[in-house]
């Protein structure tokens, strides 16, 4: 691919452009950087664990070598090419709130890709970030809760300069890379600073809006889907969220609500 030939100078990320790129007033204020890690989540467990991560640390890798994904899956990331990050959140919102930000996150990172590389990502329930009906990324949310108050670790992945044909057979097909609709290799510096600084945003400003925010961008709202729940595979229309940003599908004219599951691409 041509494109691999200029990738050198983008194999090492940068804090300093990171930091200098951030306009956010917690997230990423402290950022630590492992050329090469097993996971940016265990990484952010263990520093809050030694009480060296504050709200909004940020743990960012260039080779995530065991990342980890929803449903005991593993995040396969190619050294020096994608983003793979994590960050502390310290929250202040009740339990029930808390399936509402990972969707939060997700508007965050559309908007993040949008700014910094004029692409229109979409949102799949509850949290993959898809581009051209394939998975671009997704998000890992962890939480412990310690005297009442709780701990979120959210980890994110998106493959930004990977060419998809060099992954593992059995993700080609339902996965895809920014640069497969970009000309140049993208600097994941800039990239990164942009989604967290939209997602501090939507935390901090537009929490109340986060269920129509979140609709704005999901790829199938009103669309027949199929829904892996448990070991059944529902056939129905994707209605929507609750308020809770649980899903709301209709099956054989009955509307059911579900918090955990999977939509199949
Ligand atoms: C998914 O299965 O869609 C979620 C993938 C989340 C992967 C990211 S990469 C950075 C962070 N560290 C991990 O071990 N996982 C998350």
């Amino acid at each position: 691919m041509c494109y691999e030939k200029n990738l050198e100078h983008f194999n090492l990320m940068s804090t300093n452009i990171i930091k200098k790129n951030l306009n956010t007033k917690f997230l990423g204020k402290k950022i630590y950087y492992y050329q090469k890690t097993n996971s940016t989540n265990d990484d952010v467990w263990n520093l809050f664990k030694n009480e060296n991560a504050n709200n909004g640390t940020l743990v960012v890798s260039d080779n995530q070598k065991r990342g980890k994904g929803r449903r005991s899956n593993q995040w396969y990331s190619e050294p020096g090419l994608n983003l793979t990050f994590s960050f502390l959140l310290n929250l202040k919102i009740s339990r029930e709130k808390l399936g509402l930000i990972s969707l939060l996150v997700g508007v965050g990172i559309c908007k993040g890709i949008y700014h910094s590389v004029k692409l229109n990502a979409c949102l799949k329930w509850p949290n993959d970030i898809i581009l051209d009906n394939k998975k671009v990324g997704g998000i890992l949310i962890e939480s412990k809760e310690k005297k009442k108050k709780i701990q979120l670790c959210v980890g994110i992945g998106i493959n930004v300069n990977s060419d998809i044909s060099k992954f593992p057979i059995k993700l080609q097909k339902s996965s895809i890379s920014l640069i497969s609709k970009n000309i140049e290799p993208i600097q994941r510096e800039l990239l990164l600073s942009s989604i967290l600084n939209f997602i501090e945003s939507e935390y901090l400003n537009n929490f109340k809006n986060v269920t129509s925010n979140w609709l704005f961008y999901c790829s199938h709202v009103n669309k027949n889907v199929k829904f892996h729940h448990q070991d059944r595979i529902i056939s129905g229309e994707f209605l929507g969220i609750t308020n809770k940003g649980y899903a709301k599908i209709k099956e054989n004219n009955k509307t059911k609500v579900f918090s955990a599951g999977e939509l199949l691409l």
